[in-house]
């Protein structure tokens, strides 16, 4: 039995956040578990944008482990068309079940993974890769076509981002599988990140006093921790775009105002007002002074 399958809840996160972003906040979390695998790699790779280190999971103690028996092609490989964005410059890909099994602390967390959809060796096809992951009695991806998924939004590369709790267990398996569904399908991944979230954030506090914080109005219920949820839209609304190295430490992405005019009715977009920045002080100095009669 798996009994956790159905549970794998997509819900639509629409985040506000205020216009003070890291930088000028003291205030930055700190995230507990903070993992960045570049997968079909060996060594560290840093990425300039936020400075953060990606190490390579081959040799690591991350190093993937594929199913018992198997002896097809388990490789890592670069992409023919180089990218030299961290993480999409290396990528392991296999035509059989593979598992990356990461120890962490309890609690909720960020699962990211990027796919840079491309022709790695005349053997792996762009075009041929079908596959699933699962992590945590989860199913984050099924049959997941990473290059018709890259063409849809007209980019190079797709990431996906889920949330889960990690209960006492402390250690997390995630699994590619490639489809049974075609003959040569294939699994690949590039990056793997992984980075704690602070306590209840999205997810509903046990004990809240002001009742459960929950999804919906008319029947509201609760994000308990046995849900994983994958982020669908995350925007910064009324404000601008915010990349994961200006996020407060959990390394979001955020869309912005330009995004947000897309979701926005007209009545909306028309009359709604941005916010006004009340630390300017009006100088009348210019202004005509009428004595009453
Ligand atoms: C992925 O999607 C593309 C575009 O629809 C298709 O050509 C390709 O055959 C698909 N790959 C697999 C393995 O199904
Ligand atoms: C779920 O969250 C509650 C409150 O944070 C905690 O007490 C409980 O132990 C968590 N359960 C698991 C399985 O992590
Ligand atoms: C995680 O994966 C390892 C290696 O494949 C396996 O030995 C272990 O039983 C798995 N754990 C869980 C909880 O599935
Ligand atoms: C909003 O503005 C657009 C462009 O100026 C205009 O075409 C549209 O009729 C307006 N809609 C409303 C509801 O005011
Ligand atoms: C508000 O105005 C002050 C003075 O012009 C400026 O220094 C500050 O950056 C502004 N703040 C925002 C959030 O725009």
């Amino acid at each position: 039995m798996k009994p956790n399958l159905a549970h794998l809840f997509l819900t639509l996160f629409l985040q506000i956040i205020t216009l003070h972003v890291a930088g000028d906040s003291p205030s930055v979390y700190k995230p507990v578990d903070d993992i960045t695998l570049q997968c079909g790699f060996s060594g560290d790779q840093v990425n300039q944008q936020d400075g953060r280190t990606w190490s390579g999971d081959i040799n690591s103690k991350f190093s993937p482990s594929q199913a018992a028996g198997s002896s097809s092609v388990f490789k890592a490989a670069t992409p023919i068309s180089s990218s030299s964005q961290v993480p999409y410059t290396a990528a392991r890909l296999s035509r059989s079940e593979f598992t990356y099994t990461f120890p962490l602390t309890s609690g909720q967390k960020f699962i990211r993974l990027y796919f840079y959809p491309t022709s790695y060796a005349a053997e792996f096809d762009r075009s041929k890769s079908l596959f699933s992951v699962e992590a945590g009695g989860f199913t984050l991806l099924r049959d997941f076509n990473a290059s018709v998924t890259a063409d849809a939004f007209s980019s190079e590369t797709v990431s996906r981002e889920f949330c889960l709790n990690i209960a006492s267990e402390q250690s997390l398996n995630i699994t590619f599988t490639p489809s049974r569904a075609t003959p040569d399908a294939y699994a690949f991944i590039n990056g793997i990140e992984i980075v704690s979230m602070p306590d209840n954030l999205y997810y509903t506090p046990p004990q809240s006093e002001d009742g459960p914080v929950s999804v919906g109005s008319i029947n509201p219920y609760p994000i308990e921790n046995n849900t994983a949820m994958e982020m669908v839209y995350r925007i910064n609304v009324g404000g601008s775009q915010l990349s994961f190295n200006r996020d407060t430490g959990m390394y979001r992405n955020w869309d912005g105002i330009q995004v947000e005019y897309n979701y926005l009715d007209d009545v909306s977009k028309n009359f709604s007002v941005l916010p006004q920045n009340s630390s300017i002080q009006p100088d009348f100095s210019g202004c005509n002074h009428v004595e009453p009669r």
